[in-house]
């Protein structure tokens, strides 16, 4: 029986995909770098300065920019980032991510957040949904970002839960492998790239039901 969720936030509770690419593609151009969907892909789950990292490796330009400098294109890409959020309201909350939610609170089941996001207390607040979360995990505090579990082991703690106690949910491949190393039930939900790994996959909220979830 598992006792708590731990949710990514950016295209699991709302699909800020876009606009991270919209905001990435502009800075990329920039640079004279040409970065596509398919590239974006590989950005998902993955912190603000190792998107940078990896879009400047692959534009050949890893080995140009000092570190001020690099810091420096990552805020400026961040505050293109918030101003297209700027509209964000409850209405983006992804399909049936409200009722999972509420749900889960009405059955006393405990929820973490575990997002690379350092927008991601703002970004719970303009969905009206920073209530259902007992904790969010900073980022800021982690060695690792995903893959590596450690973001996930301190979501489960968070909620004092060990993390064979609890379900992960992910849209990023980096985020399952993050979730199963940390020993615990993926839902991975599915977009436009194929997810493995996933103890389930599903495209949306609507297709679960949290008691049968919690079976597992
Ligand atoms: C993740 C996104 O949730 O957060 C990544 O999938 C993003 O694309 C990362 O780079 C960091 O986000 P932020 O808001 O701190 O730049
Ligand atoms: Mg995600």
């Amino acid at each position: 029986m598992k006792k708590g969720l731990v949710f990514d936030l950016d295209g699991v509770i709302t699909d800020t995909a876009k606009f991270h690419y919209l905001a990435w593609k502009a800075l990329a151009a920039e640079l004279d770098i040409t970065i596509d969907e398919k590239f974006n892909e590989t950005l998902k789950g993955i912190s603000r300065m190792d998107s940078l990292d990896r879009i400047l490796a692959f534009g050949g330009k890893e080995d140009i920019y000092t570190q001020e400098e690099k810091e420096a294109l990552a805020a400026k890409k961040n505050t293109h980032y918030v101003e297209l959020l700027s509209e964000l309201s409850p209405s983006d909350l992804l399909p049936g991510v409200h009722d999972f939610l509420e749900a889960a609170r009405v059955k006393g089941i405990p929820c973490a957040l575990a997002s690379a996001s350092k927008n991601a207390p703002m970004i719970l607040d303009k969905l009206d949904v920073a209530n259902y979360f007992a904790h969010v995990v900073d980022p800021a505090t982690l060695k690792k970002g995903k893959p590596d579990p450690e973001i996930f082991l301190k979501a489960a703690a968070s909620i004092n839960l060990a993390p064979e106690e609890t379900i992960g949910f992910e849209d990023a491949a980096a985020g399952i492998q993050g979730i199963k190393e940390a020993g615990m039930y993926a839902v991975g939900l599915e977009t436009t790239e194929k997810l493995t790994g996933a103890d389930i996959v599903v495209k949306s909220f609507n297709e679960l039901d949290l008691d049968e979830l919690l079976t597992h």
